[in-house]
C-alpha cells in the first residue's frame, strides 16, 4: 500500500485572479492528514474560490496544489474519486426522493459498481441520519436534510479526504450541531476534513487546526491552539494577600503583577508561558505559601480576540 501523505492538501502560491481582482492572493495551505481544518473567512474573502481551485474546478491564474499527495488538476481522474465534496450545494432533483437522488448521482459514478449501488447508498443515508425520510421528496425536506443529503452523495464511496464548503450555511442550531457531529464522526474514522465556515465559533468546536482568509490572503495558519498563541495565555488570583501571592508566583518563574482591587481582595495577573508551570502547581504552591484564593482561573485569549487583531474585522460569531 501507498503510505499516506503527511499532508492532505498542499498549495504554493496559489493565485485566482478574475480581471483586475485578486480574489486568492498566493495562498500556501498546508492540510495534515488527519485533522478536521477549517478554512475560516469573512463573506467574499475567498473560501470558495479556493476550494474550486483544489478539486481542480476551475484553473488557478498561477500556483499550485497536491491533494492526497497528487498534482491538481493533472490528477485529477486518480484524485477525484479519494475525496468527497460539498461546494455550494449540490444539485438535487426536487420532486425525486432523497433515495432516487443519490440513486442518480451513484449511477453517473463510472467508477461505482451498480450491483453494491443500495447498499452503498442506504448505508450513505444511514451515516447522514437520512434513512427514514429517504423516500421523502427532495423539495419537502428541510435545508439542514439537503445539506445532510449532499454529505451522504459525497460518501457514496469511502472517501480519504472530504471538502465540504460552509456545510452550516442557513442550518438551525440543531442542524449545525448534526453536521458538527457528523464531521467528528467522519474524523474519527480517519478521513480528514477540509471546511470552510466564516463562523468563528464552528471552526473553534469543530476543527482541530485552521486557516484564517482575510481578503484573498491567508493571515493566520496551525492547530487552533497555536492560533490562540498558548504562550499568552495568563493566570489570575484574587486575594487578600497580593504580595505573598506575587512573590509565590515569581518563585514558579512567572511575572506576577497587580490589577485592580475588588473590595477587601485584588487581583494579580502573571502571564503563563508554555509548560512554564501546569494550573494545580500554581494553586498548589500559594496555597502552601499561605494565600488565601478567592477566585483562580488560567485564561487563554479567545480565538475571536486573536482574529480580530489579524484580520482587523470581527466575525460573525452568532450560530
Ligand atoms: N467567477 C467569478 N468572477 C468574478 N469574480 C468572482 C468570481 N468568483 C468569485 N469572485 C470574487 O472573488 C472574491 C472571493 O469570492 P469567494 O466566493 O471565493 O469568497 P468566499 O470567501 O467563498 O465568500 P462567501 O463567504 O460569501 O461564500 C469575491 O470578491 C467574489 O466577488
Ligand atoms: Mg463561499
Amino acid at each position: 500500500m501507498v503510505p499516506a501523505p503527511d499532508f492532505a492538501i498542499v498549495s504554493e502560491g496559489l493565485t485566482k485572479r478574475f480581471g483586475q481582482q485578486t480574489a486568492v492572493n498566493s495562498i500556501d495551505l498546508a492540510v495534515p492528514s488527519g485533522s478536521v481544518f477549517g478554512f475560516l473567512g469573512p463573506n467574499g474573502s475567498g473560501k470558495t474560490t479556493s476550494i474550486r481551485m483544489l478539486l481542480g474546478l476551475v484553473q488557478p491564474t498561477s500556483g499550485t496544489v497536491r491533494v492526497l499527495g497528487e498534482r491538481m488538476p493533472d490528477r485529477l481522474q486518480t484524485v477525484l474519486p479519494r475525496v468527497g465534496a460539498l461546494v455550494e450545494g449540490p444539485a438535487f432533483y426536487p420532486y425525486l426522493s432523497g433515495i432516487d437522488n443519490l440513486r442518480r448521482y451513484d449511477s453517473a459514478d463510472r467508477y461505482a459498481s451498480s450491483r453494491s449501488r443500495s447498499v452503498r447508498i442506504d448505508s450513505a443515508l444511514e451515516r447522514v441520519g437520512l434513512s427514514n425520510a429517504a423516500h421523502k421528496k427532495v423539495h419537502a425536506y428541510s435545508l439542514g436534510m439537503k445539506q445532510r443529503l449532499g454529505i451522504a452523495n459525497a460518501l457514496l464511496r469511502p472517501r480519504e479526504l472530504l471538502v465540504l464548503d460552509e456545510p452550516t450555511n442557513g442550518l438551525d442550531p440543531q442542524g449545525t450541531r448534526e453536521v458538527r457531529s457528523l464531521v467528528g464522526v467522519l474524523a474519527s474514522e480517519g478521513i480528514t476534513v477540509f471546511v470552510s465556515s466564516h463562523l468563528l465559533s464552528e471552526v473553534a468546536q469543530m476543527c482541530t487546526h485552521a486557516a484564517v482568509m482575510s481578503a484573498g490572503n491567508i493571515v493566520a495558519q496551525g492547530t487552533l491552539a497555536e492560533l490562540r498563541g498558548v504562550d499568552t495565555a495568563r493566570v489570575r488570583v484574587l486575594t487578600p494577600d497580593a504580595d505573598s501571592a506575587i512573590e509565590t508566583l515569581r518563585h514558579l518563574g512567572l511575572v506576577a503583577d497587580r490589577s485592580h482591587s475588588d473590595g477587601t481582595a485584588t487581583w494579580v495577573l502573571a502571564p503563563v508561558r508554555d509548560q512554564t508551570a501546569e494550573p494545580e502547581i500554581i494553586a498548589a504552591a500559594l496555597q502552601a505559601a499561605g494565600v488565601r484564593i478567592r477566585a483562580f482561573s488560567v485564561e487563554e485569549p479567545s480565538l475571536e480576540e486573536r482574529f480580530v487583531a489579524l484580520t482587523g474585522e470581527g466575525f460573525d460569531v452568532v450560530q
